[in-house]
């Protein structure tokens, strides 16, 4: 009787059974013995053989399955004597994880410290590899710094002496371009379409800031404050002359804080611009002369830029009259970053 019962069950409810009991022994198999590979928390065979290869399997915890480590035996940069150290790390979804991991380690930051470190410098839009090395040892140096910070600041070579390893920029026509104290102008570099100011027919602007300057001017007019540009664009033979000058009169370090030397001046882009209030002599400008165009110039294209306190990132102190032509939309969000020309260009214009 009990026979034929059994003759009788369907099939399918049969197979469903026996499909079950050999799932579950297949997944109970996968993860204690690590033989199936197909679970995320487990070595590979390929893995495992990788090991074998290596000569690391006896003194891997393959119970213990770290990510870091399996993607560590299979790269270039793999070092065996970081074992204990890649099986603890956190790994990070990240390009050449493996050589920043080596480069940390080698500097003898914790293993339980790396992954957190990887992922902050890595989040940066601007991070570059082959800087790394460079932002480690500026944070080491200004531990008050955020990663982001660290990483603009060194892909500008602040971590550098002003005037070394400097460059000549590749885009000197450019509306975007950044001349400072690592990127200079050729002698010969003279902008097209220069303009005369209509205020002031001696100096000269690209066409399109001396458009803009105008309307700058016309709308400080109409708020009742004069201004006038008093040197806009300065070729490389003036401003050789006048570098030279402030350097006979005050000597080179003070002419430094001042005074670009040639090649290295905004000026000579033609989108650069010193104002001066005809009406007020104590200074070029006056303090309500300045709140206005610190709260208004951006709506015409220009910003501030040398502001008070960026003497550490431009290596200039505070010129409140300097302005300098960007375009409507960029330099109205260079004033809402807060930062330099120098680091927006960094984290934003440089691969426009
Ligand atoms: N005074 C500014 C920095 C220049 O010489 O270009
Ligand atoms: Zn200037």
């Amino acid at each position: 009787m009990k026979k034929k019962r059994i003759k009788k069950l369907p099939i399918f409810i049969l197979l469903t059974i026996i499909i079950l009991i050999a799932g579950f022994l297949n997944f109970n198999n996968t993860d204690n013995k690590n033989k199936s590979g197909k679970t995320k928390n487990s070595y590979s065979e390929k893995s495992i053989l990788k090991m074998e290869e290596l000569g690391i399997k006896d003194n891997v915890n393959l119970k213990k399955y770290s990510k870091t480590l399996d993607i560590a035996i299979f790269d270039e940069y793999f070092q065996s004597s970081y074992l204990k150290e890649y099986e603890q790390i956190e790994y990070v979804e990240t390009e050449n994880f493996i050589d920043l991991v080596n480069i940390l380690l080698d500097r003898k930051y914790s293993a339980k410290d790396i992954g957190n470190i990887i992922k902050e410098y890595t989040k940066c839009p601007n991070f570059s590899k082959y800087n790394f090395e460079r932002y480690l040892t500026y944070k080491e140096k200004n531990n008050n710094l955020d990663y982001q910070t660290v990483v603009t600041r060194v892909n500008i070579k602040l971590d550098k002496e002003f005037y070394t390893d400097t460059e000549p920029v590749k885009n000197p026509d450019s509306l975007y371009v950044v001349v400072n104290k690592y990127n200079y102008l050729d002698s010969s570099f003279v902008p097209k379409n220069l303009k005369p100011l209509f205020n002031n027919s001696n100096a000269t602007m690209v066409q399109e800031a001396a458009d803009a300057y105008q309307e700058l001017v016309e709308a400080a007019k109409k708020d009742g404050i004069t201004l006038v540009a008093t040197t806009a664009y300065r070729s490389y033979s003036f401003q050789s002359y006048l570098y030279n000058s402030y350097k006979e009169k005050d000597g080179q370090q003070a002419a430094d804080t001042y005074s670009a030397r040639p090649g290295f001046s905004e000026h000579q882009t033609g989108l650069a611009a010193d104002l001066n209030d005809p009406n007020y002599s104590a200074r070029r400008l006056s303090p309500s002369d300045y709140e206005w165009l610190k709260n208004n110039c951006d709506k015409y294209g220009f910003i501030i830029r040398f502001p008070e306190g960026t003497d550490n990132i431009t290596g200039y102190q505070e010129e409140d009259w300097h302005i300098r032509y960007l375009g409507k939309e960029e330099a109205k969000k260079v004033k809402d970053s807060g930062l330099t020309l120098d680091e927006y260009y960094d984290l934003y214009l440089k691969n426009k």
